[in-house]
């Protein structure tokens, strides 16, 4: 964990502030009223707060099979695997970027995510392509996530399907 940074749950009282640092982060991540917003805490298996000296910095939140969630890409993830991680947002404020939060948040959801589904073989995530999203294409590289399809969504983007396997070894 890098210095100063500490990673806790998400919970509601986290919504107003989460929301606006998820809007700031528009098309990066999709728009969404404060209602949405707050069902995908609802339907999420985990959902963490990176915190840096303190005070919140960023958040993501993650699905896993079965979610009552209609988002075309956790559907495209839902036909193909039985059992996964859908990482469906993350977003680090800009002043505490490059500093290892992002991938502290990733190392937790996978250790957590896996005792909260044991059998996921699969940590699936979209990224943009149009418009391209330099840094985040950039950044799942670098933690090893690879291109298993593309598709067009209705939100107006295309975007690369990612994933990483889970399975050891
Ligand atoms: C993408 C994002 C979550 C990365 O978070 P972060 O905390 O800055 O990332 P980290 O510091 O953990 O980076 C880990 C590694 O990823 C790579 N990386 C991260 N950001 C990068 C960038 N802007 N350019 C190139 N490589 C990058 C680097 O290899 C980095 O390691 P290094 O700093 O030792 O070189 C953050 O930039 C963000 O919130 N962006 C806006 C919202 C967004 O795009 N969300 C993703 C939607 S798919």
């Amino acid at each position: 964990m890098p210095d100063g940074v500490s990673i806790r749950s998400m919970s509601a009282s986290d919504l107003g502030w989460a929301h606006v640092l998820n809007e700031a982060n528009v098309p990066a991540v999709g728009t969404e009223t404060s209602d949405e917003f707050a069902h995908l805490l609802d339907v999420a298996s985990v959902a963490l707060v990176a915190e840096c000296e303190g005070a919140p910095a960023g958040f993501c939140i993650v699905m896993s099979a079965g979610a009552d969630y209609g988002s075309v890409n956790y559907l495209w993830f839902s036909a193909r695997f039985d059992e996964f991680l859908y990482l469906d947002r993350v977003a680090i404020d800009e002043r505490h970027r490059r500093r290892g939060v992002g991938r502290a948040l990733y190392a937790e959801v996978e250790r957590l995510g896996l005792v909260v589904r044991p059998d996921a073989t699969e940590f699936c995530l979209e990224v943009n392509i149009e418009p391209r999203n330099d840094a985040s294409l950039d950044f799942h590289s670098a933690l090893g996530f690879r291109e298993v399809g593309q598709q067009s969504t209705p939100y107006g983007t295309r975007v690369s399907l990612m994933s990483r396997s889970l399975l050891a070894g």
